[in-house]
């Protein structure tokens, strides 16, 4: 089938488009309110997308806490979300007042970070460390402003779990990284690595 993603005229019961790029990383990204406030918020509309220096982006959905605190503060802090974590990531998904700080909801401690204010998840394998850069706001249908936008951050400071390193290399199948799949509910972990030598 073909179908024009504006008129969303798949004749599908969900519309497919998520389940159409996986997995997907899971940024999960904690930033401080211009009260002070932690905030944590997992999002899968997100990657690296550059290195050496590498720069990451997520994309939000209206101006939610996370890019106005990222915005406000100019930091933000991307943790790897893994097997371990699940069940908190999921609890600080929660569509909470930013008076309410989600680590708090969800009983996670976090570790301060080396580079930015926003601290880290202390149990993650990996954070980013991030000095926001800007925001991209994408065009909508008939010329109305599209709901999402794209918040990029460089990375200043990266925090790697020395378990994870082993003989030189980062091993994260022990922490078996989630990442999402289509639809709402529908996750994959990372658990199973192959190689394959490019040609040349
Ligand atoms: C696995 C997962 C991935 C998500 N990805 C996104 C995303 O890419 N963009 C988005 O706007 N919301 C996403 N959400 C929903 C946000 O996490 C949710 O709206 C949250 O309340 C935003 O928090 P904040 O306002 O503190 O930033 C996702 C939720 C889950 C569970």
């Amino acid at each position: 089938m073909h179908y024009d993603p504006r008129l969303r005229n798949h004749n599908l019961r969900h519309d497919p488009l998520t389940a159409l790029v996986v997995p997907r990383p899971i940024g999960w990204i904690s930033t401080i309110s211009p009260a002070g406030v932690v905030n944590l918020a997992p999002y899968s509309f997100f990657n690296a997308v550059a290195a050496n220096p590498p720069f990451v982006m997520f994309a939000s959905a209206g101006r939610k806490h996370s890019q106005r605190n990222a915005e406000a503060s100019g930091e933000f802090v991307t943790n790897l979300t893994v097997w371990d974590l699940r069940e908190e990531m999921n609890i600080t998904s929660a569509d909470v007042g930013e008076e309410v700080s989600e680590p708090e909801l969800a009983k996670l401690a976090m570790a301060p970070s080396v580079a930015v204010k926003p601290p880290r998840v202390a149990r993650t394998p990996v954070a980013f460390e991030c000095k926001y850069l800007k925001t991209v706001d994408l065009p909508g249908p008939d010329g109305k402003p599209h709901p999402f936008s794209i918040v990029i951050g460089e990375v200043v400071s990266i925090f790697i779990d020395d378990a994870a390193i082993v003989d030189g290399r980062v091993d994260l199948s022990a922490a078996r990284p989630i990442a999402r799949l289509g639809y709402l509910d529908e996750y994959a972990v990372v658990d199973t690595v192959f190689r394959m030598k490019r040609p040349g």
